[in-house]
């Protein structure tokens, strides 16, 4: 963590004790750290201690009372490498979650470029409320990374989950994220995941099965190695974890083209996991559409746009681009075709006849062939493992080819 910046943010919990051993872990570790308090952190720790601790005055105020200036959370936003928020009450997550920009710490925020790490810090029931998942949830979506609570003993006297992870567990959290130095430091990565659903009326669609796990795989699998991970992903249920990954959920297979197209430019390499529906409805239909006795019902169905397809047209010498083949029969011949078609250096083949391999499940089978015709069967492992030989494997290609 040696000369990282790091906007450290307090506020109104009781937890705000354990800042103390918090920051100073930080300035040991050799970072240097802004702490920047909510009024009600105030009555918890003095900021007398914070800045004795952290060797910098501590921020609260728009303005210093001492000298008039103004305090620029804009600034601070941009200064930073990641901003942490131990602990971090209801309220602020809930200010967070909803850009209420009310105190120096939130505009802080709201201005912040670099990784958010929240560490919240409440009762049991609060911290259960779905008022409060639902904000922790929005705040994932946003990309932040929320150290989950330990269960325990509280300071009501309650025990349950709510107390604020343990200042060594969040440092460690904090030195893994600046340790990550991998292969793929400074490379860019698209990936898609997941289903596309199209829409037939408000209330129905066509979609797939896909759930993700092998699309979300992969996006760890690049995030780990040091990539920046943009992954468009259709509706699943799966959280992202790793600060390294920018999340963009889509729905149709249109948006998901709209948002592949814009992003693949900057991308070094480009994995299409997700499954694409390849039609939809030619009408959406505004009302939901009533049931009829004893009169069968047709909907047309018009192509979607490939966007295999479209990034193989658009790709350029220096980019990788890699697929997927979903196959019931002559899976090899298939495959091989859409890798020409589309013009990817790779394909993915994995099929639906065996058990554990395809869809919802953690594991997978696959077929690794690459535009030379090199063939590699990787077998039944976890889709974690499985995304692991992938990237590896790409990695290898760029390295040898490009
Ligand atoms: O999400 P999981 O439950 O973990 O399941 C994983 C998976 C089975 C969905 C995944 O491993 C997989 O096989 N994904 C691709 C499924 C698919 O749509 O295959 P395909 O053979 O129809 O398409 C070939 C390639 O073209 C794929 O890379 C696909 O993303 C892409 N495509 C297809 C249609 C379209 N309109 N645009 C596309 O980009």
């Amino acid at each position: 963590m040696n000369g990282k910046r790091i906007i450290f943010g307090v506020t109104g919990s009781i937890a705000a004790c354990k800042t103390v051993f918090l920051v100073r872990a930080l300035i040991k570790e050799g970072a240097e750290v802004q702490v920047v308090m909510t009024p009600f952190a105030k009555e918890f720790i003095t900021p007398l201690t914070l800045a004795t601790l952290s060797r910098k005055p501590v921020i609260s105020e728009f303005f210093s009372n001492r000298d008039g200036m103004w305090n620029s959370h804009v600034d601070l936003g941009l200064w930073a490498d990641a901003m942490l928020i131990a602990p971090a009450t209801a309220s602020t997550i809930g200010k967070m979650a909803n850009g209420i920009a009310d105190n120096m710490l939130i505009t802080t925020y709201l201005s912040c470029k670099a990784p958010v790490f929240i560490a919240p810090a409440m009762d049991l029931d609060m911290f259960a409320h779905q008022a409060t998942q639902q904000n922790l949830d929005k705040l994932r979506s946003f990309g932040n990374t929320i150290i989950e609570p330990e269960t325990g003993e509280l300071a009501s006297g309650l025990e349950g989950k709510g107390r604020m992870s343990e200042p060594t567990d969040i440092v460690n959290i904090l030195r893994q994220f600046f340790s990550i130095n991998g292969i793929l430091c400074g490379k860019k990565v698209l990936i898609t995941a997941g289903p596309t659903y199209e829409k037939i009326d408000p209330v129905r669609f066509i979609g797939n099965y896909s759930s993700g796990k092998m699309g979300f795989a992969l996006a760890e699998a690049f995030a780990k190695r040091g990539a920046d991970v943009t992954m468009i992903t259709g509706p699943v249920s799966l959280k992202t974890q790793n600060t390294r990954i920018k999340r963009i959920d889509v729905e149709s297979a249109d948006e998901m083209y709209e948002a592949a197209v814009k992003h693949f430019p900057k991308s070094n390499y480009a994995v299409l996991c997700a499954a694409v529906a390849d039609y939809k409805p030619e009408n959406k239909i505004a009302e939901k559409i009533k049931r009829e006795n004893n009169v069968a019902m047709t909907i047309r169905l018009v192509n979607n746009r490939d966007i295999a397809a479209k990034l193989g047209e658009m790709k350029q010498p220096d980019q990788i681009l890699a697929g997927f083949a979903l196959e019931t029969k002559d899976d090899i011949a298939n495959a091989k075709e859409k890798l020409k078609r589309k013009n990817l250096d790779l394909i993915v083949l994995n099929s639906l006849a065996e058990k554990g391999t395809g869809f919802g499940v953690d594991t997978n089978k696959v077929m690794l062939i690459d535009k030379h015709g090199n063939k590699v069967a990787v077998p039944l492992k976890s889709k974690t493992e499985i995304s692991d030989d992938i990237v590896d494997y790409l990695i290898n290609m760029k390295i040898i080819w490009v």
